[in-house]
Order: structure tokens, then C-alpha cells, then sequence
């Protein structure tokens, strides 16, 4: 690890693999993109629901509930919501080095900051997950009331209105939420979940 400023990174005696072996599963990242109400929140919550249910150790990092707090001094320019992805990142990794398998549920909206997110982790341990749904369906749901605030002036820089999002061209998965059911949706997430997050020893883990 290189140095810097200074600081030096010190390496812990118990490490990932040891977390790892321990509690019986490999750690992980889901990250959700997609428009304001396209269904990222529920898609992973429900998730998050069905891997605990499994013994499987999680935490869901959620665009506004992360907004609460840690990142309460962001609002939504291009740069605050880059600054948004490179924080939630960064905690995503300090979670995984904890062992837990991290689901972010934030717009995410440029390729850019998704990519540098992606490139914090190696290739087996991030799956991107763009949950799909037109526009105008995502303003017809509109379940915050952002959007018609959004179209009538109230709410400036608003994705999808008056900020761009940008589709991702290389997805893990893709979930079409306006003619996928949520069941459908947790059934073809998890089966590639607990795929990447199996022990296979020899493969993902070190010997302790
Ligand atoms: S991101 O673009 O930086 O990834 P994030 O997921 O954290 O966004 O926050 C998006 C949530 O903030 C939306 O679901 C919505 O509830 C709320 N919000 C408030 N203002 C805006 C805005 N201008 N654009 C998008 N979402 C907004």
C-alpha cells in the first residue's frame, strides 16, 4: 500500500479472509443505480430482507437516509453528488473489509463516479445492478412528489428533469421494474449474490 501525505496504511492482524472464514461467507458489493423513484429503495430492501434471512451478514447504504447524516453538507450539483458516490464508496469498502455484503441504493447518475466506485473493488466482488424504468413511468409513480415539483420549477438540478442521467452501458444485471415483479427481481439478484459470495477455498479466501 503506498504512502500518503504521510500516513501510512497499517495492516490489522485479523484480516478480511479471517472474517470471511469465519462467518461462512465471502463480503460484497450491489450497487443500485437508476432514476428517483424507479424502485432502487425496494429492490433493496427487499434484498437485503432475503439474505439476512440466510445467515448472510449486510448493511444497505441508502441515497437518502446516507443524506441524513454523513453526507447532511451535500446537496445536488454535479460535484455534491460526485463527492455523494465517492464517500458512500469508500464506506462501501470499509464495510466489505468488514465482511458484510454492502447494497448502495443511490442515483448514482453519472458513468464517471459509478466507475470509480466500481474501481475500488476487485472485478468478482462488485455487481452492478441498474434498475430500469422509463421515464415517464418513474413521473407517473412520482412517490415523493419530487417530480411534479421538480416539473413546475419548485426543485432545481433534479435527475431526469434538469440533471442528466447517464444509462449504464455494462450492467450486471439489469431489472426492468415497470414489468419485473419485486419477487421476480430478489429471486435473479440473489441467485448471482450468493454465487460471488460462496466459500470456495482456494478461490476467494486465503488460509487464515
Ligand atoms: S445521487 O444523485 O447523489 O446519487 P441520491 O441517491 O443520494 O442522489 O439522492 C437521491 C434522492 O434525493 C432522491 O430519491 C430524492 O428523494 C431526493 N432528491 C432531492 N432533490 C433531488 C434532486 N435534485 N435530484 C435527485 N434526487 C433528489
Amino acid at each position: 500500500m503506498e504512502e500518503v501525505r504521510n500516513v501510512t496504511w497499517h495492516q490489522m492482524t485479523v484480516s478480511r479472509q479471517t472474517r470471511e472464514l469465519v462467518q461462512g461467507h465471502r463480503s460484497g458489493v450491489v450497487w443500485f443505480t437508476g432514476l428517483s423513484g424507479a424502485g432502487k429503495s425496494t429492490l433493496a430492501n427487499a434484498l437485503e430482507l432475503e439474505l439476512a434471512r440466510r445467515g448472510i451478514r449486510t448493511y444497505l447504504l441508502d441515497g437518502d437516509n446516507v443524506r441524513h447524516g454523513i453526507n447532511q453538507d451535500l446537496g445536488f450539483s454535479i460535484s455534491d453528488r460526485q463527492e455523494n458516490i465517492r464517500r458512500v464508496s469508500h464506506l462501501a469498502k470499509l464495510f466489505v473489509d468488514a465482511g458484510v455484503v454492502v447494497i448502495t441504493a443511490m442515483i448514482s447518475p453519472l458513468r464517471a463516479d459509478r466507475r470509480m466506485a466500481r474501481e475500488l473493488f476487485a472485478k468478482d466482488e462488485f455487481i452492478e445492478v441498474f434498475v430500469d424504468c422509463p421515464l415517464d413511468v418513474c413521473i407517473s409513480r412520482d412517490p415523493k412528489g419530487l417530480y411534479q415539483k421538480a416539473q413546475s420549477g419548485l426543485i432545481r438540478d433534479f435527475t431526469g428533469i434538469s440533471s442528466p442521467y447517464e444509462r449504464p452501458e455494462f450492467p450486471e444485471i439489469t431489472i426492468p421494474t415497470d414489468t419485473m415483479s419485486v419477487e421476480q427481481a430478489v429471486a435473479r439478484m440473489q441467485a448471482d449474490v450468493l454465487q460471488r459470495i460462496e466459500i470456495r477455498h482456494g478461490v476467494g479466501c486465503k488460509q487464515a
